[in-house]
Order: C-alpha cells, then structure tokens, then sequence
C-alpha cells in the first residue's frame, strides 16, 4: 500500500519485526521483504526467491512480493536487467505452495491461475532483460517462472517438471502454453501428462535451457555474462525485441510490429550512434534514447 505526501511518496512495508513506514525510494532499494530478497549491482537486479525450508515453494505471499518486485524493478533505472533465482542449494522454486492448493475451489482457482498469470507476464513482458538461475529443482510453477523469463541458465543439478496432474490439477501460470513454446506439442505433451521430471542436459537438448554449467556458482555468473553482453547493447532495441519475440505467441501482427519497431529504432539517438561508432571504429555509448 502506498500513500503520497506533499514531498515524498510513503510505502508500509511489511517485514519480520511488524509493518513499518519508510519513504518509498527508500522501500525500493531496501529488502524489506519476507520470501524474496533482492540487491541491485551494476545494474542487476538479483532477485532471489527466499524459502529455502520449503524448497522456495511459492505461495501466495511470495507471488505478490514478486509482483510488487517486478513492478518497481520496471519503473527503476538503476535497474537494467533482472537475474530470478532460488535461496539455497536444492531448489529455484518446487512448484507452488501445496499446503495453500488444498483450499481451492472452482472460484478462487481461477482466480490464483489468473494472478499469477498476471505476474509472470509482467517477467515475460519485461522491456529489461530476465534471466533464470537454476539451481536444483524447478517444479510446477518454479519452472513457470523460468520459462516467463527471457532465457534461462542452469547447473547440472537442476530438474525441471510440471507435475501438476499428479495433484489432480494442470499447470495454472502460464506453464501450458509456454512449456508447449518452447519444446514444441509432443514433449510438451509428455512432459505434463507424465508430470515426470528431466535433467538439465534433457531440458538443454530440448530447448527448455540455454546453458548447462557444473554449478550453482558457475550458473550466476555465466548469466551475469549474458546480461552484461546485453548491457552493451541499445537498450531500446533490446526492449523491441522483447515485444517482438513475444507477439509470435500472441494474437498480434508480429511482422507489422516489426517494422512498427524497426521503424521506431530508425528515428532513435541509439541507432544514430550505434552505426556511427561502428563507421568510427569505436565502443558505441548508448543512453537508451
Ligand atoms: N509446496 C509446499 N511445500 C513444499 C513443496 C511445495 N511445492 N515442495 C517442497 N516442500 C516442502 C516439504 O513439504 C518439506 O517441508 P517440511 O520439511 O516442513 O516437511 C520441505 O519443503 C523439503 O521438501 P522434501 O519433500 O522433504 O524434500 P525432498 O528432497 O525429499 O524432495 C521434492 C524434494 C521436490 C521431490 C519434493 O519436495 C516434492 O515432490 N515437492 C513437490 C513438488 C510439486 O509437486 N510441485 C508442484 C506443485 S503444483
């Protein structure tokens, strides 16, 4: 909840030792959250999903903190890029909260598909970068969340599944659809009629990950590479290509974006000194304009 005064903007924040009221630019870059904890540097934001008792499982409390962390991380400069893992050596995240699962109707189901529907298109639709760090295993909407990311890194430990129908229930974040993206119908099939879990080389022959390294370690940094290569990019462009790459799954003219956004980059400074750097033989600087 926030409130504005005169001069600054005010937020209650929620945290362990009770609800305490801080201004709000404060709020953002604090972690004054109780199931994620987060940290920018060098302009990653590094968000990590903070359960590890319950293998970082996701329950209701957590999906509005990364809501609410999604959020701010969009409307935040200091912010280029986002890094999503999990707390802990076992798991990015094993699913949802199963303990919370239990209560759902027809109605209030659909409501919780339909939220977190909502907050991992806000990964998926993010004009900064997003990558997953898979550690260990990434279950029903633990490896929702990976697949809304832009790309996804794991180490050797990781599993991927979407074991839902062995609840009775059918992945509910998205995880039909993107699942199906990414691997195409047949696997896609297997992989949620079985409800049966694949190793990380299996998620990599697949097309389910993009990099499999040794570990957990070595999976940050291989994707701090990544995102620092992106860094260097124009970060308009990069955004158009977020918005382009995801309107081949949706219901718009991708090609007509295209050349909507290819047009926009033409008549963009980014553009104007990408190409003169490139004829000056020199490093572009771009300033996202
Ligand atoms: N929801 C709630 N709690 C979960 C959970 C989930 N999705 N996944 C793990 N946990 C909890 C366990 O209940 C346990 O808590 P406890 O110590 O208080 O009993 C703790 O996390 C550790 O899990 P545990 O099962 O003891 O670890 P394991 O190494 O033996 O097994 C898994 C790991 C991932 C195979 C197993 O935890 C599992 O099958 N989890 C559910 C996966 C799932 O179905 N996810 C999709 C939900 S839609």
């Amino acid at each position: 909840m926030a409130r504005a005064c005169r001069t600054f903007s005010f937020t209650f924040e929620s945290t362990g030792l009770g609800v305490i009221f801080v201004p709000k630019l404060i709020a953002q870059h604090m972690s004054l959250f109780n199931n994620i904890s987060k940290k920018v540097e060098e302009g990653i934001l590094y968000l990590t999903i903070n359960r590890p008792d319950k293998l970082n499982a996701l329950n209701i409390a957590t999906l509005k903190e990364l809501k609410e962390v999604m959020q701010q991380a969009y409307d935040d400069d200091e912010v280029r890029g986002i890094l999503i893992t999990g707390a802990g050596p076992k798991a990015f995240v094993a699913g949802a909260d199963i303990s919370e699962l239990k209560d759902l109707n027809e109605v209030n189901g659909r409501k919780f598909s339909e939220e977190g529907q909502e907050v991992f298109d806000l990964i998926e639709n993010s004009h900064k970068p997003v990558i997953a760090v898979v550690n260990g295993y990434a279950l029903g909407g633990g490896c929702e969340i990976a697949m809304a990311c832009h790309m996804r890194v794991a180490s050797v430990n990781a599993r991927f599944g979407l074991p839902e129908v062995s609840l009775g229930i059918i992945p509910g974040y998205g995880g039909t659809q993107r699942l199906t993206q990414l691997v195409g119908k047949g696997l896609a099939f297997e992989m949620m009629m079985t409800g049966d879990m694949i190793d990380a080389e299996k998620a990599q022959q697949i097309g389910l990950v993009n990099h499999v390294v040794e570990d957990q370690e070595s999976a940050m940094q291989k994707a701090e590479d990544i995102m620092k290569r992106i860094f260097e990019r124009a970060p308009l462009a990069v955004a158009m290509v977020v918005d382009c790459v995801n309107a081949v799954f949706s219901e718009e003219n991708g090609y007509l974006l295209e050349a909507n956004s290819f047009a926009n980059c033409c008549k963009s400074k980014d553009f104007e000194e990408g190409t003169s750097a490139f004829l000056e033989k020199r490093k572009p600087d771009f300033q996202g304009e």
